[in-house]
C-alpha cells in the first residue's frame, strides 16, 4: 500500500537494498524506496509522488497490460523459455498421457486430483447437469440458420443465469459448485445445439451413459443409429485438445472473466465475456487461419514460394511463434502426436503433407529460428478438426468448452482473494474540457463544434 510505504530523501527507507527499489522524481527531486515482492512493484506505491499537494500522483501507463500482473494464482504456471506449461503443478505432458479432461477440470476447480471416490462423484455431478431447460433450446431455435455458433454459445451461456438466480448469491459454496458443474456440464450441450441448428438437423440429447467427450460427439453427430460409439482415438485425442485448452494463465478471455466477475455478477454472465472475448480472431480463431493458409498454400511445391513471402513479410506463417513459448509451444508437441492416431482413423488429409513439410521446411530456416517462431497450438489442432468433419466455425467453440473449468477456476480463486476489488482501470485523459453547448440549429457540418474555452492543458489531462 502506498501508504506504508516509507518516503525517503536519501535513499534509506524499507526493506532491505536487495528487495527495494530507489526512484528519484526528477520533478521535485524527492526519492522514494518502493519494496519489490515476488519480482513486481506495487504500482499504488507510485501514487505518492506528487508534484504538489492537488496532484493525484503518478500512475502506470500499461495499454493491453503487457507488463502488468493482476492477480496472485496457484492455477496456471508457463515458462515461455523452457516451453513449460503445468496445471496446478502438474505438467500438461503427464495430465495427457495419465489423466483425462475432467479430472483435469476438477484438478483446476479444487486444487489438487481427487481420491477414485471423488473423481466418482464429480463425473457423477458433471454427467448428471448436461441436460439444459427446453426454453433454452427453444432460444437456440429462434437463430437464424446461419449464425455464428459462437455468437449462440455467447448468448446462451449468458442466458443460463436467468434460469439460476440463485446462482447470484455467490458468496454461497454450494451455489458456487453447482453453478461450477452446470456450466462444464452444460458447455458440450450448448455448443453441440449451436452446431445442429445450423445444420438444421433434430437436436440430440446428452447420452448419460458416454464419457465427456464421447457424449459430445454423439450430441454432434449422432443420426439414426440406436447408440452412437465413435471410435477410441477419436475421443482420446479430443480428450487430449480439451486438457491442452483448459487454462493458459491470464490471457484476454481470462482476464475478461475476472474483470466482469469483479462487480460480483453471476459466474455465468462472467464466462459469458469470456467467451465473447474468445470469440475474437487475435484469440480463438488462430487454428481456423492455420488451415485457410494450408488451402492457400495447396500444394508441397507452393511452399519455398509461400516461404520467401512469408519472409517478405507479405505473409504471416500462421499457427507459428507465440508471445510467450519462445522455444517451443508444449502444446503443439503433445497435438501432432495426436494428429497421426486421427488420421488412422479418418484417412489422411492432404493438407497433413503440407504442414509437415511446412514445418520441417521452416525449422530448418534461419529467418524463423532466428526469431525463435516454432510451431504453436493452432498449428496442428485445426487438422484434428476438419479430420472429425467440423465446421471451421466450430473450431473456437470447441475451445470455450474446456477453456470454461480454467475460467471457473480462475473466477473462483478471484471471488475468494481479498486483495481484489472490481476492477478499475485509469485512464490518461486527453479530450476538451468545460465546453459551451452549441444548441443544434446553430451547427453545421464541417465545422467543429468543439470550440474549447480552456485550451487542452496537462491540468486538463488529472484523472478524476
Ligand atoms: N510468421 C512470420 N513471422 C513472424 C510470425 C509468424 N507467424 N510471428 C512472428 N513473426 C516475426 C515478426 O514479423 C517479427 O519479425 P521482425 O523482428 O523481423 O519484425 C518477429 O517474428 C517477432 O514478432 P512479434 O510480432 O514481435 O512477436 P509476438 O510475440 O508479438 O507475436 C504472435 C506473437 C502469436 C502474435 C505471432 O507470432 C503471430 O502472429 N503468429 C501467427 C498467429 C498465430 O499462430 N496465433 C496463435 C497463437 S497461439 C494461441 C494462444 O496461445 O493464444
Amino acid at each position: 500500500m502506498a501508504d506504508e510505504q516509507t518516503q525517503t530523501q536519501d535513499g534509506a527507507g524499507a526493506g532491505t537494498t536487495q528487495d527495494t527499489l530507489s526512484v528519484t522524481d526528477n520533478r521535485t527531486g524527492e526519492s522514494f524506496e518502493l519494496e519489490i515482492t515476488d519480482g513486481t512493484v506495487k504500482a499504488m506505491d507510485f501514487r505518492q509522488m506528487k508534484v504538489n499537494e492537488d496532484d493525484f500522483g503518478l500512475m502506470t501507463y500499461d495499454p493491453a497490460f503487457t507488463n502488468t500482473a493482476h492477480c496472485r494464482s496457484e492455477i496456471g504456471f508457463i515458462d515461455g523459455d523452457n516451453g513449460i506449461l503445468e496445471y496446478r503443478g502438474y505438467s500438461i505432458e503427464q495430465l495427457c498421457e495419465h489423466s483425462n479432461y475432467l479430472e483435469t477440470a476438477y484438478l483446476l476447480i479444487h486444487g489438487d486430483l481427487p481420491t477414485r471416490e471423488q473423481y466418482d462423484a464429480w463425473a457423477f455431478d458433471i454427467t448428471h447437469h448436461t441436460f439444459i431447460h427446453e426454453n433454452i433450446k427453444k432460444f437456440v431455435e429462434g437463430f437464424r440458420y446461419d449464425a455464428h455458433p459462437m455468437g449462440m454459445l455467447e448468448a446462451t451461456v449468458g442466458a443460463l443465469s436467468t434460469f439460476y438466480p440463485e446462482s447470484k448469491d455467490i458468496d454461497d459454496e454450494r451455489q458456487r459448485y453447482i453453478s461450477a458443474v452446470r456450466m462444464i456440464a452444460k458447455m458440450p450441450t450448448l455448443a453441440a445445439f449451436a452446431y445442429r441448428h445450423s445444420l438444421g438437423l433434430p437436436f440430440i440429447y446428452p447420452d448419460n451413459d458416454l464419457d465427456y467427450p464421447s457424449n459430445f460427439l454423439s450430441m454432434l453427430f449422432k443420426m439414426t443409429e440406436q447408440k452412437y460409439e465413435p471410435d477410441e482415438r477419436l475421443t482420446r485425442a479430443l480428450d487430449n485438445l480439451f486438457i491442452l485448452h483448459a487454462d493458459h494463465e491470464q490471457n484476454c478471455s481470462t482476464a475478461a472473466v475476472r474483470g466482469v466477475g469483479s462487480s460480483r455478477v453471476d459466474p455465468y454472465s462472467a464466462v459469458a465475456a469470456g467467451v465473447a472475448a474468445l470469440y475474437g480472431p487475435l484469440h480463438g480463431g488462430a487454428n481456423e487461419a492455420a488451415l485457410q493458409m494450408l488451402d492457400r498454400i495447396g500444394t508441397v511445391e507452393n511452399i519455398p514460394d509461400f516461404l520467401e513471402g512469408v519472409k517478405n513479410k507479405d505473409e504471416r506463417l500462421v499457427g507459428f511463434g507465440h508471445r510467450v513459448y519462445k522455444n517451443y509451444d508444449p502444446r503443439a508437441r503433445i497435438i501432432k502426436q495426436n494428429v497421426d492416431e486421427v488420421f488412422e482413423v479418418t484417412g489422411k488429409n492432404p493438407k497433413l503433407e503440407i504442414a509437415v513439410e511446412l514445418e520441417k521446411r521452416a525449422l530448418d530456416d534461419e529467418y524463423f529460428t532466428s526469431r525463435k517462431l516454432y510451431p504453436n497450438v493452432d498449428f496442428y489442432s485445426g487438422l484434428i478438426y476438419e479430420a472429425l468433419n467440423l465446421p471451421r466455425d466450430m473450431f473456437t467453440v470447441i475451445f470455450a468448452i474446456p477453456r470454461t473449468s480454467g475460467w471457473i477456476a480462475q473466477w473462483l480463486e478471484m471471488v475468494d482473494d481479498e486483495e481484489q476489488k472490481i476492477a478499475r482501470p485509469r485512464q490518461i485523459y486527453q479530450g476538451y474540457r468545460e465546453l459551451e453547448y452549441t444548441p443544434m440549429d446553430q451547427r453545421s457540418e464541417g465545422e467543429p463544434h468543439q470550440k474549447p474555452s480552456t485550451p487542452l492543458s496537462p491540468e486538463a489531462s488529472a484523472p478524476a
